[in-house]
């Protein structure tokens, strides 16, 4: 029975997760017994664990009381707006002292002392810090200030042989109407700076920074920061005539990931020219079409890459009947004859949780790879017989 000092707010859908034993202290749960996950975790001030009910994963997170409802809150916001920030689940008043966090884990993420210290994972360690770049942009489009963005408050996912960074900890966030002002944004770059920089010169001074990250790593964040954020919100100057250069941007802006939300003609400017903003919501694009097509959950880069499989196959298919195939219907061809058997050939050789999108992504890169060397196209089939005998470890 629930305590009448403890209060437990859950989303519905989730575990009640009234069996834990909130009166207790987090640091004091594995002596009482709960099954705790071992998960590779980033540095933190509150104590944080991970535990498994009804097979799901599910992180914890312990602080004094009001904080939880307050970052559960912004989560929430940020999560209903699709931007890439760990999915909040409830969060728990436990003892007058302390209040809890519940997020269901993110898998297939990788903390960056993972990132940055394994030798396995060198080739992803140079996008890590224009992930960071890309996920500031976003949150600022769309009216988010995090206040303490941090490689310790990030989670990296593979994401077709580069990374997408997600929020983990929104403590310090604030939700503004419209892109966030640039006084703001400034403020936000500041701390972003200050941060990454101590955490990369504590990685220095320990010797564990792979080469290839730049040590002024803020700086660098900054920069990428600052050329992505003009390249989608510049306006586009057209003179009579000239509409294809909207479209021309449109274009630009899907295959950077951003779906545009609305065209705007801001102020003709006088004389015969007109100015256009254009609206983009978050990086979403590819992802939000692959899923509506087949149902599949993938990262914005992932989804870009089957989306592109749909569509050279789209003009395969139409070519082949002799008619224009509908997309819809390509992409259920290319679910069923293409990505499952795939997916399916590989399953015995994977352990669970596999992170089955960039599995095929990289099997896609490996029949493009020996289709290139051998002057014609193996297909999926040879591509995964070879994936499984050669690059398996890697994956
Ligand atoms: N939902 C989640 N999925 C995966 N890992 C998580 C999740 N929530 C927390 N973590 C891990 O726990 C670590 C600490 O979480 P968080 O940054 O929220 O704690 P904190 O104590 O508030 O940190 P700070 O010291 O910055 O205040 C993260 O770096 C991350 O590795
Ligand atoms: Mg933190």
């Amino acid at each position: 029975m629930e305590s009448p000092s403890r209060r437990l707010h859950i989303l519905s859908g989730y575990p009640d997760f009234s069996d834990l034993p909130w009166e207790t202290p987090l640091a004091e749960w594995q002596a009482k017994g709960v099954p705790i996950q071992d998960m590779p975790r980033g540095l933190s001030r509150h104590p944080v664990l991970f535990i498994k009910l009804e097979a799901a994963t599910y992180a914890i997170k312990e602080y004094s009381p009001q904080h939880a409802a307050q970052e559960h809150e912004a989560l929430l916001a940020m999560h209903t707006r699709r931007l890439p920030v760990v999915q909040p689940v409830g969060y728990v008043q436990a003892r007058s002292a302390a209040s809890a966090l519940i997020t269901r884990y993110l898998h297939n993420s990788l903390p960056y002392r993972t990132l940055l210290m394994s030798n396995r994972l060198a080739s992803y360690s140079q996008h890590l810090l224009d992930a960071i770049a890309a996920l500031l942009v976003q949150l600022h489009l769309a009216g988010v200030y995090w206040g303490d963005c941090s490689l310790s408050n990030t989670l990296f996912r593979r994401d077709a042989g580069k990374l997408t960074a997600y929020l983990v900890d929104a403590e310090t966030s604030e939700a503004h109407a419209g892109p966030l002002p640039p006084t703001l944004r400034h403020h936000d770059l500041e701390i972003m700076e200050a941060n990454i920089d101590a955490e990369i010169s504590d990685l220095i001074s320990h010797h564990k920074l792979m080469p290839g990250i730049p040590h002024e790593a803020g700086a660098y964040i900054r920069i990428k920061y600052q050329r992505l954020w003009e390249e989608i919100t510049r306006d586009v100057v057209i003179k009579p005539g000239e509409n294809y250069l909207i479209q021309e941007q449109i274009r630009a802006l899907n295959a950077l990931g951003f779906a545009v939300n609305e065209v705007k003609l801001v102020d003709s400017g006088g004389g015969n020219q007109l100015r256009f903003h254009i609206h983009v919501s978050a990086r979403n694009f590819h992802r939000n079409l692959l899923q509506r097509l087949t149902g599949l959950e993938a990262e914005e880069m992932q989804a870009q890459k089957m989306i592109n499989e749909i569509s050279e196959l789209k003009a395969t298919l139409s070519q082949e009947r002799s008619q224009d195939v509908p997309l819809e219907e390509v992409a259920r061809h290319w679910y069923e004859h293409i990505y499952s058997p795939t997916v399916e050939q590989m399953q015995p050789h994977l352990a669970p949780p596999a992170d089955l999108a960039e599995i095929y992504c990289q099997i896609l890169e490996n029949k493009w790879y020996l289709s290139e060397k051998s002057r014609c196209d193996v297909g999926h089939h040879t591509a995964t017989l070879d994936f499984i005998a050669n690059h398996l470890q890697d994956a």
